[in-house]
């Protein structure tokens, strides 16, 4: 049950730290960084895909399903990592993209070829009408679901870009080939996958082929496989869904470990912009219990656009006009900027939001180059702007990489605002203050408390909307968390004496909360 008290962080490759000097990061990079990561005090890395690609979707194009891309090193170098990661106790889990491949994979190669044994390893058809029901995800480059293939003489299925056909599912050798791909990332010794884009594995007509019985019991399949021949290995759904169809991909406890909380999130940066809480109540009340042998995966930010898919149209007009004031700041239907920035550059409200995020039912998941504050670039090809290298120190290259900075695959942030001489990481380990070690105070904090991972959840009426309130308990501990998004102070009556578990501060009848600020609180002991 490693994974409901974990801290996770998420890694682009690509875009960590460069070890050869070719200007593209690499995995014997992040080996190199394992030292500031244990720093940090984070338990579980999520790598990005490090696989074979053309690079038409940030490598969620895989050409080799079982590869490691040539410039990101080697499988050994992939061993090396996770032996250091496990010997510092740290566990690492990897991408799995099985509902489509790239277009150059050779399976799609195999397939598309006139009078090919395995042409049904992708969905076919004589007709682009077929599944009409079924919503295009990518609707700033796609107006449809079907592509033409001149060679196989057909239309072929795809979710996402065309260059992504999907796998056919109802195919048994698919899956058993799907199997086998998950027993090689977890043979090689990762701690778990996340499942990518795992509710549209199958397409049914009449349907929105989104979340079919046929996919939750594929994944049934896949856990029983994985509980059979493996230990303490975790299945993390990454299921944009309103809350009853997410909340399904924990099965019974039988299907993944974890899911992804997309419904609260946009909540969260609703509330600060209403000065009032309620959305986030709202859709934790929407929030169906889920099995205890399970766990949430609560984020602010990742490496795709802010998504708005979940949304009602009305709370999505509400958030462009908050956080993409430039048209340019939207991609399809999200936002692609990173946190600060969302933020405007407010370190209450990265601290307000955090203070939230770490003690909401679930594990976290830092983003890389959050901790630091890190800005965007908006402006750069689909979701890249926030793909941008870490900026380790200010020095040319941003300690990133030796290369010439104009060699790198994603430009370094120029916005004087969040350029690597202006934020970076070597400048705030040596800074008490810094929001490096803020947020790495706050991780410290919150490992001392299990609770936030495995204690019950109740939410608390506080009687203001503009203050969110929770408890978080189990047998041993009871704790209080109080949040207040109104800008102006609040005052918070408590039934008891209760203690700030960051500060030590004691509060007899009342916590008095400055605008945008939390407490976590405690019994006296
Ligand atoms: C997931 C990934 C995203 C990718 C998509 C298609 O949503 O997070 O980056 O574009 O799947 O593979």
């Amino acid at each position: 049950m490693w994974f409901q008290t974990a801290t996770f962080y998420e890694i682009s490759i690509h875009a960590f730290y460069d070890s050869t000097g070719d200007g593209i990061g690499d995995i014997p990079g992040v080996t190199a960084k394992l030292d500031y990561l244990e720093w940090l005090g984070v338990d579980c890395l999520w790598l990005l895909p490090f696989y074979p690609s053309p690079m038409v979707d940030g490598g969620y194009d895989v050409s080799d399903l079982t590869g490691v891309r040539e410039e990101f090193g080697t499988l050994d170098d992939v061993k090396e990592l996770l032996t250091e990661i496990h010997a510092r106790g740290m566990r690492a889990i990897a991408d799995v993209i099985v509902n489509h491949t790239s277009d150059q994979h050779p399976w799609f190669q195999a397939a598309r070829r006139p009078g090919s044994a395995t042409r049904d390893w992708y969905v076919w058809s004589d007709a682009s009408d077929r599944y009409a029901d079924s919503r295009v995800i990518f609707i700033d480059t796609q107006d449809s679901n079907w592509e033409w293939d001149e060679t196989a003489g057909a239309y072929y299925w795809h979710r996402f870009y065309a260059e992504q056909p999907d796998l056919n599912f109802d195919n048994p050798d698919v899956r058993e080939a799907v199997k086998d791909v998950v027993r090689f990332w977890l043979d090689i010794g990762f701690d778990g996958l996340r499942l990518d884009a795992i509710p549209y594995l199958y397409e049914r007509e009449g349907t929105i082929s989104e979340n079919l019985p046929e996919t939750h019991a594929f994944i049934k399949e896949l856990r029983a496989m994985v509980d059979a021949e493996y230990r303490d290995r975790i299945m993390l759904a990454e299921a944009n869904q309103p809350p009853p169809d997410v909340v399904a991909y924990f099965g019974d406890g039988d299907e993944c470990h974890m899911a992804y909380h997309f419904p609260v999130m946009p909540t969260l940066y609703m509330a600060l912009k209403r000065e009032d809480a309620s959305d986030i109540v709202k859709a934790l009340e929407a929030t169906p219990a889920i099995p205890p042998n399970c766990q949430w995966g609560v984020f602010l930010r990742n490496h795709d656009e802010l998504t708005l898919e979940m949304v009602t149209d009305e709370d999505r007009a509400y958030m462009y006009q908050e956080y993409a004031p430039d048209p340019a700041m939207k991609k399809n239907v999200g936002i692609r900027r990173r946190l600060m920035p969302l933020l405007g550059n407010d370190r209450s409200w990265f601290e307000l939001l955090h203070g939230v995020l770490l003690s909401l039912p679930g594990s976290p998941f830092l983003y890389y180059g959050d901790e630091i504050g890190m800005g965007d670039n908006y402006l750069l090809n689909d979701r890249d702007g926030v793909r941008t290298p870490m900026q380790w120190s200010g020095n040319p290259g941003a300690g990133f990489s030796t290369a010439d900075p104009s060699r790198f695959s994603v430009p370094l942030i120029a916005d004087p605002a969040y350029e690597p001489g202006k934020v970076n990481v070597a400048d705030q380990q040596a800074s008490r203050s810094s929001l490096l070690n803020w947020v790495r105070s706050l991780l410290a904090v919150r490992r001392s408390l299990p609770v936030f991972g495995t204690g019950s959840f109740e939410l608390v009426d506080l009687g203001d909307p503009a203050v969110l309130g929770y408890r978080r308990f189990d047998r041993q501990t009871d704790t209080l968390v109080v949040a207040n998004f109104s800008s102006s102070p609040r005052s918070v009556e408590l039934e008891h004496p209760m203690v700030d578990l960051w500060s030590g501060r004691l509060w007899n009848d009342a916590v008095e909360l400055p605008g945008c600020e939390f407490a976590w609180l405690g019994m006296v002991p």
